[in-house]
């Protein structure tokens, strides 16, 4: 059971989001002075829909350069782009509908391309393109992408990697697409290793309903079957687990004692 991990506690939903916000537009300000582009794969669910409702905000939306911004998904439902169960729905309503980012910097799963596999495919092979451009190379293994946000379920699952899911077994695609039993619908996600090859990787983790799950993940047996998001572990990238109080409620003292911010 690993036990040193990189946990932020802050007091509450407000002061996480504002945090989280903080630490990724200084993130992407570095990358961009680094290397001229930040690239940021941002989550679904419900938890950073305020996030990037602040981040939309006309006192935070200038400290971002979107010019310099390309956004991608860790995963989406196998649905419209416009159905309210859209990732990509959410985040334009949120985000992308209030900041100036530019059409082609938008790179969202595009669910009505095919079946579920097709767009997994295409979705992968857009990555891979996109990579290789910036790398001006022909062909590029494994993106690795410059930030990455990450939610946790109740149930362990991150992303769309659910508990028994082949898809958990992946070693080589960067996208697939699987049934998924728990939410009666198809889902297509970004595998383990592609998201394990980012730079910088954040779970953004709060309200009460998680402290539970968030301990197991953090502090129970390595089950990542059970739990996928134990799968998440950059193999050259730091990883942060973002919080509130809530959340971390049942983590041992020592683990948040001096985290949380006054
Ligand atoms: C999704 C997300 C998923 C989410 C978790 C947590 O498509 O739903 O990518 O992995 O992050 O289910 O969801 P909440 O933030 O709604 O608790």
């Amino acid at each position: 059971m690993e036990t040193n991990h990189n946990i932020r506690v802050l007091n509450d939903a407000a002061t996480l989001n504002l945090e989280m916000a903080a630490t990724m537009a200084r993130l992407s300000s570095d990358v961009i002075k680094q290397r001229g582009v930040c690239t940021l794969v941002l989550s679904g669910g419900s938890t950073p829909k305020s996030l990037y409702a602040l981040m939309a905000r006309s006192d935070w939306r200038t400290k971002f350069d979107w010019t310099h911004t390309s956004l991608f998904w860790g995963d989406e439902r196998s649905v419209p782009p416009d159905h309210p169960d859209s990732n990509y729905a959410m985040v334009k309503k949120a985000l992308l509908s209030q900041v100036p980012i530019p059409a082609d910097n938008v790179n969202r799963i595009v669910t009505e391309q095919g079946t579920p596999d097709e767009v997994a495919a295409v979705y992968e092979e857009t990555l891979r393109r996109q990579a290789a451009a910036k790398a001006d190379t022909k062909q590029i293994a494994m993106p690795r992408f410059d930030l990455v946000l990450l939610g946790l379920g109740t149930n362990g699952h991150t992303a769309s990697l659910f508990p028994h899911m082949a898809a958990l077994r992946e070693r080589e695609r960067l996208v697939v697409a699987s049934y998924v039993e728990e939410v009666k619908s198809y889902r297509i996600t970004m595998t383990a290793p592609l998201l394990n090859n980012a730079r910088n990787i954040f779970f953004l983790v709060s309200g009460a309903e998680k402290a539970d799950v968030l301990q197991q993940v953090l502090y129970g047996p390595q089950q990542p079957e059970v739990l996928p998001a134990q799968l998440i572990r950059p193999s050259n990238g730091s990883l942060v687990w973002m919080t509130d109080q809530p959340a971390a409620r049942l983590l041992p003292r020592t683990a948040t004692a001096s985290q949380v911010k006054p």
